[in-house]
């Protein structure tokens, strides 16, 4: 594992872009993306490289990591629309081609293994990017998620509800309880993870992935498995780095 402890939050995103840039340069067709605040210093390094540097995503195939089940189409919040407005529309890459797990179809464990079939079939993901979450979730796998595990149904827990209420206006009540995500073993099939955490209230799980035993108590210690990993954080994320 690659650790790099950058600058600053700004600095952590130029970096993660610059290496998902160097990778669809060097070639990839399917690359990995996760929602929520980390990765998006990375997605602004990606649209400048697009707009300055000739960066093409023409080739590229997206897949997102995770959806929350039952928010109307087109919700803000719905993580398809959400990686749509922040990165994909500012970019050369066809809506066609940006991959996500349907949150509103009617059999949702069959919606989670056509999903994998289409990661399986489109893939391999060459680079997957990723938040952390304050628990140690990785996707929306939060802890006691098998290391093992494929698309499926999770059930939020009231922590990462109360994290993401940011998203909706403050409101609990209105942060879905369930979502479909990519498992750990899913995740795990990428060739590079490239993981961003910025802020003090990411050191404490940034400390037990990196360092930590391996344990479905922090799922994103599953790092510690994977062949390939680069891991960058702010100073606040790695204050309780040994
Ligand atoms: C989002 C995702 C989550 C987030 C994590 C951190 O697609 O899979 O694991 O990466 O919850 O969220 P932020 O970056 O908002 O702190």
């Amino acid at each position: 594992m690659e650790l790099v402890i950058a600058d600053d939050a700004a600095a952590a995103g130029r970096l993660a872009g610059g290496i998902m840039a160097d990778h669809i340069r060097g070639g990839a067709h399917a690359i990995g993306l996760a929602t929520g605040s980390s990765p998006l210093g990375a997605y602004r390094e990606l649209i400048r490289q697009h707009r300055e540097r000739d960066l093409s995503f023409q080739r590229v195939q997206a897949f997102l990591l995770d959806e929350y089940i039952g928010l109307p189409p087109g919700h803000p919040q719905s993580y398809a629309r959400f990686i749509r407005d922040e990165f994909t529309a500012h970019v050369d890459i066809a809506d066609d081609a940006v991959h996500s797990p349907d949150g509103n179809a009617a059999d949702i464990p069959s919606a989670a293994a056509s999903y994998e079939r289409m990661i399986a079939t489109r893939g391999p993901i060459a680079v997957q990017i990723l938040g952390i979450g304050g628990n140690g979730h990785l996707g929306f796998n939060e802890p006691g998620s098998s290391l093992r595990s494929r698309t499926r149904v999770k059930t939020l827990t009231p922590k990462t509800r109360a994290d993401n209420a940011r998203f909706f206006d403050g409101d609990l009540a209105r942060v879905p309880t369930h979502v479909l995500t990519q498992g750990l073993g899913t995740i795990g099939d990428a060739g590079h993870l490239l993981m961003i955490a910025t802020g003090a209230a990411k050191a404490e799980a940034v400390a037990a992935a990196v360092e930590g035993p391996v344990s479905a108590f922090c799922p994103a210690s599953i790092l510690q498995m994977h062949p390939h990993v680069t891991v960058i954080v702010d100073p606040p994320a790695a204050a309780y780095l040994k």
